[in-house]
């Protein structure tokens, strides 16, 4: 048995998939074999998962069973809904809230299969990401509406009102464009668990743990910060100078894998181009793509041996917000999307499972005898 050591896995393969394709070279991602770009501007979200799940686009009557289905896992128990009340009233974050209701989705619910697992888990995430923001907000949880789409119904939850057409495009947009990303480390936990033969709930809910963190799923917030910040002033280049003077990473920027532009941003660019036009507030989005502008011409200045170009975040930052989706949850939107990766990536474990077990190399002391209490 090799012992060398693979800090953070970097490079390490460890699972075959047909879920998603990343060449960080080239720039390009396929998911379930379609390029990102098409994936994103045509199908649903629905459409979008359905090929993860079962590995090809649905017929038109697959689609409507699944859409069904979906739409009938939505409600959440008296006791999920006691549990986001209580996170709410704690000031608890949402990706806590979405733990916590997560991890509680099969509870008094019937669940007959893997099949209707997955789809209770998916179906209900909006359902409580909703329901915990109008908790926050001091108002009442918006029952869901069977007869929207999982986006449109996403949006509908949060504020009471049946959304615009352009802001139900944005953000399918971008729940496809995020929703499969090879093995990230959400991703990764979600298979950790399964090849143990635990169960999809569980997956999901050691997924939005590992998502929390900041350096996975964090980003987007601080870059409408960011945005924001610059807009007011009007000057990009001052801030960029100012943050690279001090050491700061420019957020919405860099990539592990990613050498080139972020496709994905070329993708939520577009989207929110398209947005902004349509009647959002188009000054703010010139601002961005001056300070990317800007921004990629300096870091290249700065750091001539490393390409920095946008990352997804970036303009994940300029769609949510101009769809309307509050900053505090574009984290716990982005799990609303990658639920779907996460729970196929399960999935796909469990159809050709080994247990993931990798080894550590011991560091510790050689050999110590147990001291009694009294001689510590
Ligand atoms: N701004 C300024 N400099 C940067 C940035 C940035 N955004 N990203 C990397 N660098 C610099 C580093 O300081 C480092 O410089 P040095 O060699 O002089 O020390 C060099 O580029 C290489 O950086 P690494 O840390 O090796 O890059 P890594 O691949 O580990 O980082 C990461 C990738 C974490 C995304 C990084 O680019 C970053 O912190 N970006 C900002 C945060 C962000 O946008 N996160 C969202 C990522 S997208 C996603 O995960 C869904």
């Amino acid at each position: 048995m090799s012992n060398d050591l693979h800090l953070g896995l970097e490079g390490i393969a460890v699972a075959e998939t047909r879920l998603s394709h990343i060449d960080g070279e080239t720039g390009t991602l396929l998911i379930g074999g379609y390029p990102v770009e098409e994936l994103a501007n045509e199908a649903t979200y629905e459409e979008s998962v359905y090929l993860l799940l079962h590995g090809h686009a649905p017929t038109a009557s697959e689609l409507e069973d699944f859409r069904e289905t979906l739409a009938t896992h939505r409600e959440l128990t008296d006791e999920v809904h006691a549990l986001l009340r209580a996170a709410a009233a704690a000031d608890l974050p949402a990706m806590d809230a979405l733990r916590m209701g997560v991890a509680a989705a099969n509870l008094g619910v019937d669940l007959d299969g893997p099949h209707a697992e997955a789809c209770r888990v998916i179906a209900c995430f909006p359902t409580i990401v909703a329901a915990y923001w109008r908790y926050r907000q001091g108002e009442d949880p918006v029952a869901p509406r069977g007869d929207l789409r999982h986006a449109a119904n996403y949006l509908y939850m949060l504020t009471g009102e049946k959304p615009t057409d352009a802001a139900v495009r944005g953000l399918e947009t971008y729940l496809n464009t995020v929703v499969d990303h090879g093995l990230n480390a959400s991703t990764f936990s979600a298979r950790v668990v399964v090849s143990t033969e635990s169960d999809l709930v569980s997956a999901a809910t050691a997924a939005v743990g590992t998502l929390k963190g900041p350096l996975h799923g964090g980003a987007p917030g601080p870059v409408l910060e960011m945005l924001r910040e610059v807009h007011a002033s009007g000057d990009p280049e001052q801030y960029v100078r100012e943050a690279l003077d001090a050491g700061e990473r420019l957020m919405g920027f860099g990539h592990r894998v990613y050498r080139v532009r972020d496709p994905r941003a070329a993708v939520l660019e577009t989207a929110a181009e398209r947005f902004f036009e349509a009647g959002g507030d188009a000054a703010f989005f010139e601002t961005a793509r001056r300070f990317e502008d800007v921004a990629t011409e300096l870091l290249a200045e700065d750091k001539p041996d490393r390409r920095l170009e946008t990352n997804v975040e970036f303009y994940t930052a300029m769609l949510l917000d101009g769809v309307g989706v509050p900053k505090e949850l574009f984290t716990v939107t982005f799990a609303v999307s990658r639920v779907g990766g996460w729970l196929a990536h399960a999935l796909e474990q469990r159809a050709d499972n080994r247990l993931i077990r990798p080894i550590s190399r011991y560091v510790g002391d050689e050999r110590r005898l147990w001291p009694p209490l009294d001689e510590r």
